[in-house]
């Protein structure tokens, strides 16, 4: 097996989804509050790194996820090698990953990386961040973080359109089904390649940078 192949064993702490971590920790909170610092930093880092030049490509997507939390796991910034299902969802086998990402990153490259969308309306570039989110979402790329890293690159999208990051708040917070609403959209992305709710939350989470 090559130093980069990892089964799920090699990722979770033995008879847990606890992720095995440099630092050595075993209790889901505590590893939950590191990642959440560990975010934050990477927010206020990106942001200040953010000028023209940047493409939002494949390469600086996967340079999110290892720069956010390399001090933390080994297999930051990799592809899994095995197939995922969350729910009833299975995401993008494994075997495939490579070449679906190829492809959506080629598409949002034709896009220019939606990076001239300032002039776009609201609801057209909620439209578009869903669409791409939506695929992201089904291609869960990473073996874990693949929601905040994913919400991360499309708000630096945004905010190189003069929005604010995007306010996911409402939609992270838990429904009555047990499931919060974020989740939801996300299997309508997975299993219909339905976007429309997830165009809804992104569209109410917009807003212009200086705006009341
Ligand atoms: N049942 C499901 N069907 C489809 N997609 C799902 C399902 N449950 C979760 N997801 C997607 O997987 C993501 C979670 O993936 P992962 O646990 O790797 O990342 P995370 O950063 O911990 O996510 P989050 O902070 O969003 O919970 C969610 O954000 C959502 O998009
Ligand atoms: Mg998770």
């Amino acid at each position: 097996m090559s130093k980069y192949q990892f089964t799920e064993s090699d990722i979770y702490l033995p008879g847990t989804d606890i992720p095995k971590n440099r630092l050595g920790i075993e209790t889901p909170d505590l590893l939950h509050e590191v990642e959440g610092t560990l975010l934050q930093q990477a927010y206020t880092r990106f942001i200040t790194e953010l000028d023209p030049s940047v493409h939002f490509d494949e390469h600086y997507f996967k340079a999110l996820h290892r720069d956010t939390y390399e001090s933390l796991y080994e297999w930051a910034g990799l592809y899994r090698t095995v197939d995922m299902s969350k729910g009833g969802s299975l995401f993008c086998r494994a075997a495939y990953l490579e070449q679906e990402a190829r492809r959506i990153f080629r598409e949002l490259e034709q896009e220019q990386y939606l990076k001239q969308a300032a002039n776009l309306t609201e609801e057209k570039f909620a439209e578009r961040l869903a669409h791409y989110q939506s695929e992201l979402i089904a291609l869960h790329p990473f073996y874990e973080l693949n929601g905040r890293i994913t919400r991360l690159f499309f708000d630096l999208i945004a905010v190189c359109n003069d929005y604010e990051p995007i306010d996911y708040s409402q939609a992270l917070e838990e429904g009555p089904s047990g499931l919060n609403a974020y989740v939801e959209a996300s299997i309508l992305c997975v299993q219909r390649a339905d976007s429309s709710k997830l165009q809804q939350i992104i569209l109410q989470g917009l807003r212009r940078t200086g705006a009341d």
